[in-house]
């Protein structure tokens, strides 16, 4: 006997609950047959004008709508909650346990028998996914992609990236308040995503490597009339999926994950994939530590020659042949035989994908560079570990040491960083306290912090930095992040002061404060008794701080983690 469709439970009984269901819903114009027994696909859509990397979404979701028609479902779209990176305060990352939330609960409470999950700008696909996976219906992505490059004054520039160096340059008086307004209006401009490998970026391809999307997904131009085409194909295929029951579940394996590691190692990904793919892990029961991602990235070097730690972008990636060529490059490092959306293996994917531009997608005997992926650290500064982007560091400070300059806060940082007496000089460490997933709370992107002044005047432009904040998948430097255990949570980073020798050894992964244990020992006490307060006393943020997992386990709410499935037996009237 055939099973019954999920929506059918709603649809499909010819009692007063079945016409609650179907009456209400006719409102839209739906003919009695669109209620039959075929597939009703929901369309999560995370549009939002406050989200301009999602802002083309309504009109990609149409074209989702007609794959879906066209294959004999019946298309749904609703609202989710949307992160605007460059918009929410205090940081969007707050926000993405709780759009995984409303995401599961939205599916998990209307009949829906696969989900089409639109997202792009940096929290929205993850959290989409994290709460797509607690309901393991079929589901499929179709990502925002990426806009078309930056230019000012000739130039290409890069989301971000170019932001960072722009704005140090203004500060060494470099470039001209002029100039400097003059690449704002060239950056952005055109719908889709940071067009360098930033988060979003990053994501998109991590999720086509797991198999989740169409090829070419991740990188095809926002505009471009064949994301348009992707999304009718999106609708095709998550059709077939229903019809075939394939869950994400059945297509997402830890090997799936090794995989998406090394991809990330190879297009040189952002920092922010490790904590999101871990939440997403998690929700799976999938086991994925820290230090995994460190030992699979270990053979894979660095192909796509893309900013922030290259110099190509997004569009130029996609000219090149995209994710297919890059995979294609890296073949004998992945499983080939993992399944995806479209029932193939993996491999069909890629396998034989041409490369048009080698100098955007290098080789693994000629890569854009040989060290890649994410170091992971340990020492007695980070007992639950550190990570840092080596592709992204400068070579000359992947082992120092030196003395800290400690900021006890992001304001702390802001009202001092430039003071001309600050004792800092291009040896010394910044640290920065209070910006792990409690502490801020929500862990912003603020470990990749400024200069002070007094150096970049030098012609400095990098200097070790040190904290538990995350950092923009487009910026650089050798900046170590994530460390864990949080200050605000008790960790040694709570303990460090001013003048404090702290010793990072890249190649050997350490990270050590040298300071005694019986010194240790009396700042703890003094910590204890002064311990911050957070002025988060309800609401979202109050649940957030009192659940939030650290770092390394993805910051993920604790409660959240794992799944409720897809059955919900209870009537509504
Ligand atoms: Fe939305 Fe970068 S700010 S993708």
């Amino acid at each position: 006997m055939t099973k019954k469709r999920r929506s059918q439970h709603s649809y499909g009984k010819l009692d007063k609950d079945g016409f609650i269901h179907r009456s209400w819903m006719k409102n839209q114009g739906f003919p009695d047959d669109v209620f039959d027994g075929r597939p009703v696909i929901g369309i999560c859509n995370t549009w939002s004008e406050l989200t301009p990397c999602n802002s083309h979404l309504r009109d990609l979701a149409e074209h989702v709508k007609r794959g879906v028609w066209e294959a004999g479902g019946l298309p749904l779209e609703f609202p989710a909650m949307s992160l605007g990176e460059t918009q929410m305060r205090p940081t969007a990352m707050l926000f993405r346990n709780l759009l995984a939330m409303e995401v599961e609960e939205s599916i998990r409470g209307n009949p829906m028998d696969g989900v089409v999950l639109l997202g792009g700008c940096d929290k929205t696909t993850p959290g989409q996914l994290m709460g797509a996976a607690s309901v393991d219906l079929p589901t499929i992505i179709i990502s925002s992609g990426p806009m078309l490059n930056g230019k000012h004054c000739g130039a290409d520039i890069g989301s971000g990236t170019d932001v960072w160096k722009f704005a140090d340059a203004v500060k060494a008086g470099g470039m001209t308040m002029d100039e400097f307004m003059s690449a704002e209006a060239g950056m952005s401009r055109s719908p889709g995503t940071c067009m360098t490998m930033g988060t979003a970026s990053t994501i998109a391809c991590v999720v086509e490597a797991l198999g989740l999307s169409l090829p070419l997904n991740a990188t095809i131009p926002g505009v471009d009339a064949r994301r348009g085409t992707m999304s009718h194909l999106t609708g095709r295929t998550i059709v077939e999926m229903v019809k075939s029951d394939r869950r994400l579940s059945t297509i997402l394996t830890r090997e799936h994950f090794e995989n998406a590691v090394k991809v990330h190692t190879a297009i040189g990904g952002s920092t922010n994939a490790v904590i999101h793919l871990q939440a997403i892990a998690g929700r799976l029961g999938i086991e994925l530590s820290l230090q995994d991602f460190d030992n699979w990235s270990r053979d894979v070097p660095m192909l796509a020659d893309i900013q922030p730690s290259g110099k190509y972008l997004m569009e130029d990636f996609h000219y090149a042949g995209g994710l297919p060529a890059l995979m294609n490059k890296i073949k004998d490092h992945l499983h080939p035989d993992l399944l995806t959306v479209t029932g193939e293996p993996k491999s069909a994917h890629y396998e034989g994908a041409t490369c048009y531009n080698d100098d955007v997608v290098k080789s693994i005997d000629d890569p854009a560079k040989p060290m890649s992926g994410t170091w992971v650290l340990n020492g007695n500064l980070a007992p639950n570990g550190a990570i840092i982007k080596p592709n992204a560091a400068s070579d000359h400070l992947l082992t120092h040491t030196g003395p800290a300059v400690v900021f006890e806060t992001i304001e702390d940082y802001k009202a001092r960083i430039d003071d001309p007496d600050l004792d800092v000089d291009e040896n010394s460490v910044l640290v920065l306290k209070g910006c792990g997933p409690k502490g801020y709370p929500g862990m912003p992107e603020v470990g990749n912090m400024g200069l002070p002044q007094k150096i970049l005047e030098k012609g400095v432009r990098d200097m070790v930095r040190i904290s538990d904040a995350r950092m923009s998948g487009t910026a650089f430097g050798t900046v170590i992040l994530h460390v864990s255990p949080e200050s605000d949570a008790g960790g040694p980073l709570a303990l460090v002061k001013s003048g404090d020798m702290i010793e990072f050894n890249g190649p050997n992964r350490t990270l050590e404060l040298k300071v005694s244990e019986d010194e240790l020992a009396v700042r703890r006490k003094e910590w204890e008794k002064n311990k911050p307060v957070s002025p988060y006393t309800r609401g979202y943020a109050k649940l957030y701080i009192d659940h939030v997992q650290q770092a390394e386990l993805g910051a993920d709410l604790d409660f959240l983690v794992g799944g409720s499935g897809s059955e919900v037996t209870r009537e509504s009237h």
